[in-house]
């Protein structure tokens, strides 16, 4: 079967095409499973160039963790899913429901485990869920990284209320979910970008209003003035250090913070040195909570798939590759022109 390893990724910029051996049936409690579409994120381009929170991945490695496909075999043992399932499932796949634990990073698709750019795969089943019938593969291979972690920062841990207001920062696959997520349940969306096009193209998508953080780098301050000297209850900082101190400033007493983004400087700054955190006294003064993000549990992306399905609200995908196609999406990916997922559909 074909498989994509990432090799010299970091060197040449393109993954290998390559012929593994067909897979053997599936264990007790695995799945064998055939999938049908995965999808890039920031996180794999992290991974493929070795600098995923400065952890060593091995150059056999099999990149990115969006997936979905249906089941060809199951194991002894497995009872909530059957060959013929469409099915998708988490990357941090031993985050079934309950708390996070750190030990769960152990286990991590594309990163400690191989991932979906591969024709199959064996998987434990415990994490696979059944995709409603109204959501395509494509459209579930937007979901694992970008959507879970929107709907978690936003939902599952932000709360988010009818009439409230969200602030998601920049135009990336996580923010356009936290637009989307906070739209459907009825808040008012608050978009940073450092392009106006792509703030109109924003608000074509749902979103209220925009502020561009490079005419505006002290940006907290417009979102005071467009909420009424109020502030935002959620503010979605999927940048990382450097936009700390605006976030806790766009917020109303009582409001939180969820930090999504692990960059130290934003991507987009030549300055390599972080800036010093002045705001932290806001976290008193307005009682704020800074609230860490890590991707979802299975319980939750049940909840999503849910949601998303009642309310037919579907993915925003930019564009999709075909298989033989993948270099040119990560091509495409890393030029940061965007708006949405880029997919790839493998068959
Ligand atoms: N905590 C978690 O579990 C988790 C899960 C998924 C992703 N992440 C992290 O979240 C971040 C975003 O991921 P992604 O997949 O959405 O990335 P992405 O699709 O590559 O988007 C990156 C976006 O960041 C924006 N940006 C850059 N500098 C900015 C700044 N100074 N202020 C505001 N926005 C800025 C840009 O928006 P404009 O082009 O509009 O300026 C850019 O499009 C990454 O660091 C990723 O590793 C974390």
């Amino acid at each position: 079967m074909k498989a994509y390893e990432i090799q010299d990724f970091a060197q040449t910029g393109k993954l290998r095409l390559v012929d593994r051996p067909l897979l053997p049936p599936p264990g007790p409690g695995q799945a064998l499973v055939r999938i049908r579409a995965t999808g890039l994120n920031a996180r794999d381009l992290s991974i493929m160039r070795g600098l995923q929170f400065g952890q060593t991945v091995a150059p056999t490695r099999i990149p990115l963790s969006d997936n979905a496909g249906d089941v060809i075999a199951v194991g002894d043992g497995v009872t909530h899913v059957k060959p013929g399932d469409r099915v998708t499932m988490t990357h941090y796949w031993r985050w079934l429901d309950g708390n996070w634990d750190v030990s769960m990073r152990a286990e991590d698709f594309a990163q400690t485990l191989d991932g979906f750019l591969v024709e199959q795969a064996i998987v434990p089943a415990a994490p696979l869920i059944r995709l409603p019938d109204s959501i395509s593969y494509e459209e579930a291979a937007t979901l694992q990284s970008a959507g879970l972690t929107a709907w978690n920062a936003v939902v599952e841990s932000g709360g988010v209320k009818a009439g409230q207001t969200v602030v998601t920062t920049g135009t990336g696959g996580v923010s356009v979910f936290c637009m989307q997520w906070a739209k459907m349940l009825g808040a008012r969306v608050i978009v940073t970008s450092s392009s106006d096009d792509k703030i109109a193209r924003m608000k074509a998508l749902g979103a209220d209003d925009g502020i561009n953080y490079r005419t505006t780098p002290l940006w907290a301050k417009a979102v005071m003035d467009l909420t009424g000297g109020r502030g935002a209850e959620i503010v979605v900082n999927n940048v990382g250090m450097s936009e700390v101190d605006q976030c806790l400033e766009s917020c109303v007493s009582g409001g939180r913070v969820m930090y999504v983004g692990a960059n130290a400087v934003a991507p987009d700054r030549k300055d390599p040195v972080p800036k010093p955190l002045t705001r932290l006294p806001l976290l008193i003064i307005r009682d704020l909570t800074l609230k860490g993000v890590i991707v979802g549990s299975r319980a939750m992306f049940v909840n999503l798939l849910t949601q998303m399905a009642a309310h037919k609200v579907k993915p925003v995908i930019d564009r999709i590759y075909d298989f033989g196609q993948v270099n040119d999406a990560i091509a495409y990916m890393a030029g940061g022109d965007k708006i949405g997922k880029v997919i790839i559909r493998v068959q």
